[in-house]
């Protein structure tokens, strides 16, 4: 297993840039999840560190060898995409040997090879059988073996559970981190679902519009996040935004005329001024239900019953907010509800940089 050094990497198509300027390191053994919107540049980077692609500009390291102009095949990684891919007409057993075969290994080596990585994903009694046999988790499965049986020193993975249904999905996803570390591999994985970001990775990288905004281990990159784009991508529900928010003497002035104290504000230095204009976020985790000297009061709208927990869809003045509260807290539709608030973000408006000092 390697380490993944990419640096400075810029690629254009034409024109048009659709990385620019992307660092990435992660460590031997590492599970580093890329995660940002549809369209921000994330299977171009993975494409870039196989080889399926040139970079135009930077430089792509695996351990302290320079892979930058190396052809995918000499680069010795696995890649496993979300389209399966797998040879209809070959069994489960021919589709783990394909790339073996081809590259004449010996027989009996295949043969352990392929009873190994079969025993590990519990393939074993479909041995014999055509995909077309093989329901989507077992398909995703065998092309995941396939992978694995050829030892590669990197997994490349592109949103590889986006075929499948919520709760094989949740399945997979624990599998696939198991075998990470089963495996001892270092993995790159790719998706636009920030649980599977949240759950997999050691480090996420946040991508948005071909940029890196910000990277660190999943709750760091939860807990304080550096731009609005990284809190409002992470969390579900998503964080709730209220723009246009004074700063006034006594705390922030909301819509509706009520104001919110900012109890830690060393936490944002001088960033405080009085007069200046901010964005407020927070969670809908973030409340907590407080009829004494509450922090803020929103009117119910509706409730949603989620299980565990209520979705509770609020106005504060005439801004919408999203709730969430332990399912016995009994809170109705047309509720006054005294919340207190038990973190907050605020965002420069313009630069949507987060004011934590
Ligand atoms: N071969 C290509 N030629 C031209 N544009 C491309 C090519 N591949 C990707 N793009 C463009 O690059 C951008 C990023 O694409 P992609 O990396 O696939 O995004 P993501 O995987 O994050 O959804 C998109 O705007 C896409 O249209
Ligand atoms: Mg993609």
């Amino acid at each position: 297993m390697v380490a993944v050094t990419a640096r400075t990497i810029v690629k254009r198509f034409g024109a048009t840039e659709v990385l620019r300027g992307v660092d990435v390191h992660v460590p031997h053994g590492g599970f580093a999840v890329l995660v940002g919107p549809s369209g921000c540049g994330k299977s171009t980077l993975l494409r870039l560190l196989a080889g399926l692609e040139e970079v135009t500009s930077g430089e792509i390291r695996f351990g302290d060898r320079d892979v930058t102009g190396l052809a995918p095949r000499d680069r010795d990684i696995a890649m496993v995409f979300q389209s399966y891919a797998l040879y209809p007409h070959l069994t489960v057993r021919d589709n783990l040997a394909f790339g073996l075969n081809l590259r004449k290994t010996h027989p009996a080596t295949i043969a352990s090879r392929v009873a190994e990585v079969s025993a590990m994903l519990g393939l074993d009694h479909l041995l014999d059988r055509l995909p077309r046999a093989l329901s989507g988790g077992q398909r995703q499965r065998v092309a995941m073996g396939r992978a694995i049986v050829r030892r590669p020193q990197l997994f490349l993975f592109d949103e590889p559970l986006s075929n499948l249904d919520a709760a094989l999905r949740a399945q997979v996803r624990v599998e696939i981190r198991k075998l990470h570390d089963q495996l001892g591999a270092t993995s790159v994985y790719v998706t636009h679902d920030q649980v599977e970001a949240m759950t997999l990775a050691d480090q996420i990288f946040v991508l948005n519009r071909g940029v890196v905004e910000q990277v660190g281990p999943p709750r760091e990159v939860y807990e304080l996040p550096r731009t609005r784009f990284v809190a409002g991508f992470l969390g579900s529900p998503a964080m709730n935004f209220l723009d246009n928010v004074q700063v006034a003497a006594g705390g922030l002035a909301l819509p509706g005329g009520q104001t919110l104290a900012i109890r830690d504000s060393a936490q944002f230095g001088s960033a405080l001024q009085p007069g200046r204009t901010v964005s407020l976020g927070v969670r809908p985790h973030d409340f907590v239900v407080r009829p004494d000297a509450p922090d803020l009061v929103v009117d119910v709208e509706l409730v949603e019953l989620l299980g565990p927990e209520l979705q509770i869809h609020a106005r504060l003045g005439g801004a919408p907010l999203t709730v969430c509260l332990d399912s016995q807290s009994g809170v109705a539709r047309g509720d006054r509800l005294p919340l207190a608030v038990r973190a907050l973000h605020l965002f420069d408006p313009a630069t949507g940089l987060s004011l934590r000092a």
